[in-house]
């Protein structure tokens, strides 16, 4: 049906936005959604920073400015074991998942974005201001999230301090709004079956003829959010399950077989790694403590008591493993040969690595404590290979990936 000579022409006036699934209604269960998952996003985002030990050293904190933002920082455990796995698996898969409902979210009050005048009080453009907060900031969450993990790194500037002091600011305008209009969202979801319209300027006065129920719309948002999260989780786990995250970039493909066949993030080739470092006669590893510097080669620390964990590799990207067989020197063992008996110090790893943001990295006195805490030479019983990081690599129950530093060449032992 072609529209009237006279219709509205301006997204600003009334009349111009006609759908007719528009009202509190709509609005309110979206917003229910939202604020339940917002709030575990931005719990699991808090937790991921203070996973890295941000406090422990400048090499592990890429947000050094971040001042008083970091007050709820703590030594992060090396229990459950799976930690991280799990918060960065939910982080990641609930924001994907939640991106069908923030679209829907912003559809449903769309006609509110282009009221005019732009402001009628000073209480009026204040309010402005924390609408243009919300929505900004939960735009640039969400396209920083996704572009991180999909397009590796293509920011102006660090991820981490852009993704960290946005979240800031987007959840500070989320409460202020959830706070305001929880009243209004609950008493709809009183009339949850039966939705009965408040007056509301988000009503259209010239609705168009309805295509879909407002029930049908939430169920076609919700199948968005399925198809979303059923596309992405897969890549939390190993075998068939990996395969079906196909909007993952770390699923879908193969890992490859054998004992090392399980995922990886950057390659050897991709960090830099001459080949001619790494093999038997040149490598060695160069511990430094309290009664000085012993350089070891793969052979020697192969002599020493070895010993083996049952640990997964989780990344910040949300993709993880299962656990795998790791073998190798307990960290706390590499301390006592450098004079630290049985209090171990924190320890500071230096990577071959020639590119890549954790080629140097910390660990806190308590993960060097773990008796799972290996620098590891062999994975399920064979040697590592290059990508997982050949001759040697660093494995810590429950921290991210990246601070699981391959192809170590130096540990100093010793307060940070
Ligand atoms: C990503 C998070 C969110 C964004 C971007 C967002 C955005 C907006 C915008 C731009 C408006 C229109 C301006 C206004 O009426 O003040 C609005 C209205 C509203 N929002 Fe949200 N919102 C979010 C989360 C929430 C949450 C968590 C709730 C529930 C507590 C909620 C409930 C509502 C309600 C009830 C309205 C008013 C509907 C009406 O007046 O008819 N929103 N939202």
């Amino acid at each position: 049906m072609r529209d009237a000579p006279d219709a509205p022409r301006l997204p600003s006036s009334p009349g111009f936005w006609r759908s007719p699934l528009r009202g509190p209604w709509f609005t309110s269960v979206l917003g229910i959604v939202l604020l339940a998952g917002i709030t575990v996003l931005f719990v699991t985002g808090l937790v991921s920073y203070a996973a890295y030990n941000p406090d422990l050293a400048p090499v592990n904190d890429k947000t050094p400015d971040k001042g008083i933002l970091g007050f709820y920082l703590f030594a992060w455990p090396t229990d459950p074991h799976w930690l991280y796995r799990l918060n960065q698996g939910v982080h990641v898969t609930l924001g994907i998942t939640l991106i069908p409902v923030l679209l829907a979210k912003l559809w449903s009050v769309v006609p509110r974005l282009f009221a005019l005048p732009p402001a009628r009080s000073l209480a009026h453009a204040l309010e402005r201001i924390s609408l243009l907060l919300l929505v900004g900031g939960a735009l640039f969450e969400f396209v920083t999230g996704v572009l991180n993990i999909q397009l590796d790194y293509v920011f102006p500037g660090s991820f981490y301090a852009l993704h960290f002091y946005g979240a800031w600011v987007f959840f500070a305008a989320f409460v202020a709004h959830a706070l305001l209009k929880l009243p209004t969202a609950l008493r709809n979801l009183r009339h949850l079956r039966e939705p009965v319209e408040e007056k509301s300027d988000l009503v259209s006065p010239r609705p168009a003829e309805p295509t879909v129920s407002r029930r049908g719309a939430l169920w076609f948002v919700g199948g968005g959010s399925l198809l979303l999260f059923a596309t992405t989780a897969g890549q939390n786990f190993d075998g068939p399950l990996r395969r079906t995250a196909l909007l993952a970039p770390h699923g879908g493909g193969d890992p490859g077989s054998g004992p090392n066949g399980f995922q990886i993030n950057k390659t050897a080739a991709y960090a830099g790694i001459d080949a001619a470092r790494t093999v038997e006669d040149t490598w060695r590893l160069v511990v430094t403590g309290r009664t000085g510097t012993v350089r070891l080669s793969r052979a020697r620390l192969a002599e020493l008591p070895l010993h083996s964990a049952a640990l997964p590799i989780a990344c910040v990207e949300g993709w993880s493993t299962s656990d795998q067989w790791w073998r190798g020197v307990r960290l706390r063992d590499l301390a006592a040969l450098v004079g630290y008996g049985d209090d171990p110090p924190d320890v500071f790893v230096e990577s071959l690595q020639q590119r890549g943001a954790f080629r140097q990295a910390a660990l806190r006195a308590n993960q060097v404590a773990d008796p799972r805490s290996l620098l590891a030479l062999h994975v399920n019983g064979e040697p590592l290979s290059p990508d997982h990081g050949y001759p040697a690599r660093i494995i810590v129950p429950a921290a991210p990936g990246v601070l699981n530093t391959k192809w170590v060449a130096r540990l100093t032992f010793g307060d940070l």
